[in-house]
């Protein structure tokens, strides 16, 4: 059987793979081009493609591939019902890059809020005079509240975070989360609650069409002046013109934001505001995540392609007789 590797993965992966199959890699130092991608992974048996591969129904009609191993937690760039009704099986890597995510995610929050970034420039460019009462002062953590919008399991390596830095937890979540509410002593509240007592307001949700753009101008209104946005999980969960507008205005007094609308491209008037730090989509960005994120993607795609249901399964009902 073949497979094809839609960017260079960390060794652990591709040795996996390389037992199993003839392996065949995009080498490329950019995501790989739509038309090369049909090239490549026409008629192969199973693709391993990032979440910059968009894999629809033409994708999967062109490429006959029979088993999809996502190299992400989130799944937004695959066009589940079109697998699902092909009887693809979709993999995805969930759990290995929970602390890697929550940790970027409290990176975030203290850069922006203790202007990390800021005094960074302000020191290379050769400003400083001395220590001074008033310089580049920013906010508090402790008995400060956090309000975690989804309370899976990155949502609460969060909160455990949180929780070591003395602040309130709130969240907001389908269902009532009671094991972290016991162990961190967090409060379930609505969406609007959330928003107008968050002093950090950060965003664990995978995009979809009910969570596309949540937070807009209308819900930054509902946020206190002095609050912070964090969002580390999908850039399509945020109304990015609306948020621009609203830290131009000082509606919100800055963001962290590691996920973009239309990534790779970024909004020049993000760029030109100093109450924001953007960082390039590295929420999984450890060594040791993306290299653990390497093999599950390939045992999914070794297990869906042997005939057995993979651990990662994003679509069981395929099995189902
Ligand atoms: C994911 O896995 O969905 C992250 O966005 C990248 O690791």
């Amino acid at each position: 059987m073949r497979v094809f590797v839609s960017r260079k993965i960390p060794e652990p992966g591709l040795e996996i793979l390389k037992k199993h199959f003839d392996v065949d890699v995009y080498e490329g130092d950019s995501p790989i081009s739509r038309k090369e991608l049909l090239v490549r992974a026409k008629g192969c048996d199973g693709i391993l493609p990032l979440l910059t591969d968009k894999i629809d129904s033409e994708i999967m009609d062109i490429t006959g591939i029979k088993a999809i191993a996502n190299y992400a937690v989130g799944y937004d760039n695959v066009d589940v019902q079109a697998a699902t009704e092909r009887k693809i099986p979709l993999t995805n890597t969930p759990g290995v890059l929970t602390d890697a995510t929550a940790d970027l995610t409290f990176a975030l929050i203290l850069a922006i809020s203790r202007r990390i970034v800021e005094s960074d420039k302000y020191l290379r460019a050769g400003k400083w005079k001395g220590w001074d009462p008033m310089l580049l002062l920013g906010g508090d953590f402790v008995n400060r509240t956090i309000g975690i919008i989804g309370m899976g399991r990155i949502g609460k390596a969060v909160a455990r975070r949180a929780k070591g830095f003395g602040m309130n937890i709130i969240y907001v979540d389908h269902e009532q989360q009671s094991d972290i509410e016991k162990e961190v002593d967090a409060k379930k509240v609505t969406f609007s609650e959330c928003l107008q007592n968050s002093d950090y307001l950060t965003l664990h949700i995978p995009h979809t069409s009910e969570t596309h753009q949540l937070i807009g101008i209308k819900e930054l209104k509902q946020m206190k002046p002095s609050a912070y946005l964090i969002n580390t999980s999908r850039g399509k969960v945020i109304n990015e013109e609306e948020l621009i507008t609203a830290l131009a205005k000082r509606i919100i007094a800055g963001a962290g934001l590691d996920v973009f609308f239309d990534e790779p491209e970024i909004n020049p008037e993000l760029v030109k505001l100093d109450n924001v730090v953007i960082v390039p989509h590295i929420g999984s960005a450890s060594l040791e995540t993306r290299t653990n994120m390497a093999i599950i993607a390939a045992e999914n795609l070794v297990e869906a392609l042997t005939g057995k249901k993979p651990k990662n399964i994003v679509n069981p009902e395929i099995y189902y007789k």
